[in-house]
């Protein structure tokens, strides 16, 4: 039996795999999602370690790569890199800052066989998308970036991260996209993990603010159907169920970090007691099967109650491991954004006291950290 027969008769093919090439950033937004401890340049792994990734994710079934970071433009081979998922027969799609990017750049990123640009906007005013993102010019330039891509004829997504400073913008921001030339718009309400945790306070958005932004992107779903397509990232401080983090753990993607950890989900380092394995010392199938990291959580046979017995565990998997242990201490609980989990009302609290107090400054997320 092949590698990718044997993987899709026992437990299922991995569809994508996001690698973070770099944590190097120049923007230094405070909901990143890298973990707050960065990995340095010195432990990337090498232009042969990130080919072989790709390689063997083409040969155990992955489908799409999403080359992101930190900003993946600061990789001097990211076209070679391109040019190698190409040739294996990988889906490419660049999550991209903008910073760094060149017009130069994305010809030869076309040149190389690219196929998708997801470009990050923080605001669509441009003061406060400056302000998010910690560097003056940022919006300006992000501008000039989206011409470039559509001019090369790349197919463009704009994702927009929500929280309290931009969400009265939420449907300008689809306008943006809009006017940007973009065929997809991701409305991501901010999840706390990463750098939005320390920064929760100062993100939190409102109950009545989150939902009035919510029933004004599905409006606007409506109205522009056919013209862009609007995907929402539910806001799960205010939700009754969970979302289905990483549509389930270990079922579908595979996260490698600049040096070559090999994650069930970005955050999942969060989690303690947690043995990830390093695609220097294991192949990428044998870390899709026996990885400890990837079989602690994958199924349904870890579940407790009361998702052991609900009709919804194999529609949202209980909702976000990373999020249980962050708020219940435990991973294996129920995501407490299920209103069926006994720490529900914690979550709505939170969400109460620190959207109704002062925002307070951003712990900016700098390479090296620093807070400023
Ligand atoms: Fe999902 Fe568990 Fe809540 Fe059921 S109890 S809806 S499986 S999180
Ligand atoms: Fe890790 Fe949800 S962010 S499982």
């Amino acid at each position: 039996m092949t590698d990718t027969a044997s993987s899709r008769s026992s437990i299922g093919l991995p569809i994508g795999l996001l690698a973070e090439l770099t944590h190097r950033c120049p923007l230094a937004c405070p909901y990143c999602s890298n973990p707050v401890a960065l990995e340095g340049r010195d432990v990337e792994l090498s232009t042969e370690g990130w080919k072989r990734v790709f390689s063997e994710a083409a040969k155990l079934g992955v489908l799409q790569v999403h080359l992101s970071g930190g900003e993946p433009a600061a990789r001097r081979d990211l076209v070679a890199l391109v040019e190698h998922c190409a040739k294996v027969g990988l889906y490419t799609n660049l999550i991209t800052s903008g910073i760094g990017v060149t017009e130069k750049l994305i010809g030869e990123l076309a040149e190389a066989g690219l196929d998708h640009i997801q470009l990050s906007i923080q605001d669509s005013d441009a003061a406060s998308a400056d302000k998010i993102a910690g560097y003056k010019g940022a919006f300006q330039k992000k501008q000039t970036v989206a011409g470039w891509i559509k001019a090369a004829d790349f197919p463009l997504t704009v994702n927009a991260v929500m929280h309290r400073a931009n969400i009265a913008r939420s449907a300008d921001m689809v306008e943006l996209a809009i006017s940007l030339g973009a065929s997809r718009v991701e409305i991501a309400h901010t999840q706390y993990y990463g750098w939005a945790l320390p920064n929760r306070a100062a993100l939190m958005p409102s109950r009545s603010e989150t939902e009035a932004a919510v029933a004004e992107i599905e409006e606007l779903r409506i109205r522009y159907l056919g013209q862009i397509v609007i995907d929402l990232v539910i806001p799960d401080y205010h939700a009754t169920y969970p979302k289905a983090c990483m549509g389930g753990w270990a079922k579908q993607f595979i996260n490698v970090t600049p040096s070559g950890k090999v994650l069930p989900c970005h955050a999942s380092e969060t989690i303690s007691g947690l043995e990830f394995w390093s695609i220097k010392d294991h192949a990428l199938g044998d870390i899709w099967r026996a990885s400890p990291a990837f079989n602690a959580y994958r199924g349904t046979d870890w579940m407790a109650e009361p998702c052991r017995s609900c009709d919804r565990r194999e529609i949202d998997f209980g909702g976000c491991r990373c999020q249980a242990f962050a708020l219940v201490g435990d991973a294996s609980a129920t995501d407490p954004a299920c209103h069926k989990s006994p720490q529900h009302d914690l979550m709505g609290d939170i969400a109460r006291a620190e959207s109704g107090g002062e925002p307070g400054s951003y712990i900016y997320r700098r390479f090296p950290p620093i807070s400023a």
